[in-house]
C-alpha cells in the first residue's frame, strides 16, 4: 500500500486526479469505478479542469458507481443515480473487462463503499443496512435525519478488491482514526477499508488532518519523496 500525505484537500485531490490521468494515458478506454460522497468532489473537479484544458479524454471511458441508496427516486438530488441491481451489476463489470481503477472514500466507521463494520471481506454487490454512524454522517446531505435512507446497494469488499488499482482519498480530522485503523491496524471486517492491505496496488491519499493518527508517517513520506529515483520493480 502506498500512503501519500498532502498538505491540504486541494493537493490531495490533485494527486489523486493525477493517478486517474496516468491510468487513462496508458489505457484510454479504462473502466473507472467512481465513489460518491463529498471527499472525491475535488478530485472530480480537477479531472473536469484537466479535461477542459485538453489534458485528459474520457470519451472512451466506462464508469461504474460504487454504491447507491435504496428508496430514493432517480431524480432525487441525493440519489447516486439509482440503477444498480445486484445480479447484472457484477456481470456488467465483468463484461467490461473489470474495473481498472476504483476511487474510494472512507467512512468515519472505516467503511469503503457502504460495506459497514461486519461486512465480509469477500462480499459482492448487495443490499446493506447502513450503520447509525453512517446515517448520522450523511444526514448533512438531507433536510432531516429521517430522510437518510437506511438501505443501500453497494459493491462488496470482494468486488472492490477485484479492481486492478485502488485509490482511497480521505480529508479532515473526522477520518484520522479510520485511516490509522485501515492503514496500520489489523485486517478486519470491523474496518472494511483495512482490506486495502490485501490489494497489490492500493494508494491511500490523505491530507494532514486525516493523516494525524498514522505512526509510520515519516516512512511514508520518505518512500514518496524517493519514488522518482527508486529502482523500477
Ligand atoms: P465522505 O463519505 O467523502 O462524504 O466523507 C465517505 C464515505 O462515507 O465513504
Amino acid at each position: 500500500m502506498e500512503v501519500v500525505i498532502k498538505r491540504d484537500y486541494g493537493l490531495m485531490s490533485k494527486a489523486a486526479a493525477q493517478l486517474v490521468v496516468d491510468v487513462l494515458n496508458t489505457k484510454p478506454n479504462a473502466v473507472l469505478g467512481m465513489a460518491t460522497g463529498s471527499t472525491p468532489l475535488g478530485l472530480y473537479q480537477e479531472l473536469v479542469r484537466l479535461h477542459q484544458a485538453g489534458q485528459v479524454d474520457f470519451s472512451r471511458v466506462t464508469t461504474f458507481n460504487l454504491d447507491e441508496y435504496v428508496g430514493l427516486s432517480a431524480n432525487h438530488p441525493q440519489s447516486y443515480h439509482y440503477f444498480m441491481h445486484e445480479q447484472w451489476y457484477e456481470r456488467r463489470i465483468a463484461e467490461c473487462g473489470g474495473i481498472d481503477l476504483q476511487i474510494l472514500g472512507i467512512g468515519s466507521d472505516g467503511h469503503i463503499a457502504f460495506n459497514e463494520p461486519g461486512s465480509s471481506l469477500s462480499s459482492r454487490t448487495r443490499l446493506k443496512t447502513l450503520s447509525k454512524q453512517t446515517i448520522d454522517d450523511n444526514a448533512r446531505f438531507f433536510e432531516r435525519r429521517e430522510d437518510v435512507p437506511v438501505y443501500a446497494i453497494t459493491m462488496g469488499v470482494g468486488t472492490i478488491l477485484d479492481a486492478r488499482k485502488l485509490v482511497l482519498v480521505a480529508s479532515g480530522k473526522t477520518k484520522a482514526k479510520a485511516i490509522a485503523q485501515a492503514v496500520e491496524g489489523p485486517v478486519t471486517s470491523m474496518v472494511t477499508a483495512s482490506a486495502l492491505q490485501l490489494h497489490r496496488d492500493a494508494s491511500v491519499i490523505v491530507d494532514e488532518q486525516a493523516a494525524a493518527g498514522l505512526t509510520m508517517r515519516d516512512y511514508y513520506e520518505f518512500i514518496y519523496a524517493a519514488k522518482p529515483a527508486a529502482p523500477k520493480a
